[in-house]
């Protein structure tokens, strides 16, 4: 059988639990040509989250280019999750102090441009560095293939105030700039994520895995983190359910919509704001995604960790 050409990625990332859980997947799987992994301050400060990076690439035994990026959002002072723990990856053995290039921007805009409408990126943070991207290389947009992005909330609360989702909350102004841009968005919003989380029995199914003694570490963390700060019983698969699109679109179901991001309220910064409405004249900016078969998601998922 015709062996499947990689698809070229790029991961940008502020680990985070479910950060490592996206990026094990997409390493695991094979399947993409990742390009780096690029980190961002977001969960977590830009030292921790670029630290946990290297730990999860280490993990996995991978080469694969890590570049620091933004450390503070484009406006606004950084406000960081409580979920993830102190480091931001809370359970795992972090022992390496990793030296921040800051090259993230740049390695961005100079491997989309050496593979024009090639290269598609994996967006799972706050979209500090896609923005600061946009702003220094204002044709790069139209030269992403797609950009897959993990945020907003469409018809259901905030998970860090009333309306916003935390990594739109945490730099709202760097996501206006992503969600004006002229590129193909495709968007994993709260309404497909809050129902789709992952136990420590579900976790215990990847016993065959090298990766079972640290996943576990991690996730009773995460699981704790979860219960006390989101009220719900499980692993929350926010990341893992952007990048497992990347894998197999087949899966979801998606909606043209016009989406735009509240920047100047003091009341409902950082909201996405889609426009529902049947009539009225509007400007479609992304595809959402309405529906992930959950069943194909966790199989795929403990399936192919456990390889
Ligand atoms: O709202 C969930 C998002 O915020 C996820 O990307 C999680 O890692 C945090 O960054
Ligand atoms: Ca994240």
């Amino acid at each position: 059988m015709k062996s499947l050409s990689k698809i070229p990625l790029i991961i940008d990332t502020d680990p985070g639990h479910d950060d490592a859980l996206a990026i094990m997947l997409l390493i695991k799987s094979e399947r993409f040509d990742i390009q780096a992994v690029t980190t961002v301050a977001g969960n977590t400060t830009i030292q921790n989250t670029t630290n946990n990076a290297r730990y999860i690439l280490d993990l996995l035994q991978s080469s694969i280019p890590l570049y620091s990026g933004a450390a503070a959002p484009l406006r606004q002072k950084l406000i960081c999750a409580n979920v993830h723990g102190e480091n931001g990856l809370a359970g795992a053995q972090i022992t390496k102090k990793e030296l921040l290039n800051n090259l993230a921007v740049t390695k961005i805009i100079e491997l989309v441009r050496t593979a024009p409408s090639k290269v598609s990126l994996l967006v799972i943070g706050p979209q500090t560095n896609i923005a600061l991207a946009f702003k220094q290389d204002l044709e790069l947009p139209k030269l992403i293939k797609q950009i897959v992005i993990m945020g907003g909330a469409i018809a259901v609360p905030g998970n860090k105030n009333a309306v916003a989702e935390f990594n739109i909350f945490v730099d709202p102004e760097a996501a206006d700039i992503v969600f004006r841009a002229p590129v193909k968005k495709i968007v994993i919003p709260l309404d497909v994520c809050n129902d789709i989380f992952l136990t420590l029995a579900d976790f215990r199914r990847l016993k065959k895995s090298k990766l079972y003694r640290p996943i576990m570490a991690m996730m009773k963390h995460y699981i704790q983190g979860i219960k006390i700060f989101e009220r719900t019983k499980g692993a929350l698969m926010y990341d893992p359910l952007a990048a497992y699109y990347l894998l197999n679109p087949r899966a979801y179901e998606t909606k043209k919509m016009d989406v735009r991001i509240e920047t100047t309220s003091d009341l409902t910064r950082g909201m996405s704001v889609a426009d529902r409405r049947n009539w009225g004249e509007k400007k479609y900016n992304a595809h959402v995604v309405t529906k992930i078969n959950r069943d194909q998601f966790v199989e795929d998922f403990i399936n192919t960790l456990n390889t």
